[in-house]
């Protein structure tokens, strides 16, 4: 059984007195309540610290929304594996949509900074999810098969079993639209027959998929119900302690 994983993303988002708010909001939430999923917050870099205080004694765990893909030395502004690592930081997304888009990261460069995470004991969370017009042209799941073999094929085992997958469509991200349950359940069953043919039925039942592309507290109870969807990559309803708790608590 595949416990389930709700991550919140919380982009650019966020200042420190609206993250002591939202720490004080979101345990006082959990006190009273088992949560039937593992938790975990990704926010800005500069505010990992302030966060790994607060949540110090909880059970949500923390992680960051990017790595450089090299191990250290002159890249000024950039954040390496053993920088997260010395931190304690176990967690960090790769490969968003977003970065893609604005920062061109290259399946070559995706790679490198899983092999970065995996060097540093840090389980990435690897994004992937087609764009609008890929969808209409009905090329998603090719567009989707291109993104996973393109950064994981030449991927060891011990490496692919570290890693969550994340589908993220990208015109479902920040827009109000989220993908049908059933839409989001054949990209997930697909995407875990794509690593069962690579990588064996037994590594493919054991990683986890998580959809993600504006799930909401209103939406999240019936995308986590279909068997292939272990929970969410979260990013506007993560930003409220309110909301992102309830996400939390639809799964079952
Ligand atoms: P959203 O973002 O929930 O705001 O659509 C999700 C993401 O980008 O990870």
């Amino acid at each position: 059984m595949r416990k389930k994983l709700v991550a919140g993303n919380w982009k650019m988002n966020q200042n420190s007195a609206e993250i002591s708010l939202f720490a004080s909001d979101i345990l006082s939430r959990l006190q009273d309540s088992t949560p039937n999923a593992d938790i975990l917050i990704c926010p800005p870099f500069v505010y990992i610290e302030q966060l790994k205080s607060l949540f110090a004694h909880s059970n949500i765990q923390l992680g960051a929304q990017n790595v450089n893909n090299n191990k250290n030395g002159a890249f000024t502004g950039e954040i390496s594996a053993a920088m997260l690592s010395d931190i304690e930081i176990k967690w960090c997304i790769v490969g968003h949509s977003e970065r893609r888009k604005y920062n061109h990261e290259s399946n070559t460069e995706l790679t490198q900074k899983i092999e970065q995470l995996f060097s540093m004991q840090i389980n990435p969370v690897f994004c992937c999810g087609e764009m609008l017009p890929e969808r209409n042209a009905g090329n998603h799941f090719e567009v989707v098969k291109k993104q996973i073999e393109g950064v994981l094929w030449d991927l060891p085992e011990d490496v692919i079993n570290t890693i969550t997958i994340a589908y993220e469509p990208v015109w479902a991200i920040g827009t109000g639209v989220t993908a049908s349950n059933n839409q989001a359940q054949e990209m997930h069953a697909f995407i875990r027959m794509l690593v069962s043919g690579k990588f064996g039925d037994t590594l493919a039942q054991n990683i986890r998929i998580l959809y993600g592309g504006s799930v909401t507290a209103d939406n999240a109870s019936e995308l986590f119900l279909m068997p292939d969807i272990d929970g969410g990559l979260v990013g506007g309803a993560s930003l409220k302690a309110e909301s992102f708790f309830q996400i939390i608590n639809s799964c079952k």
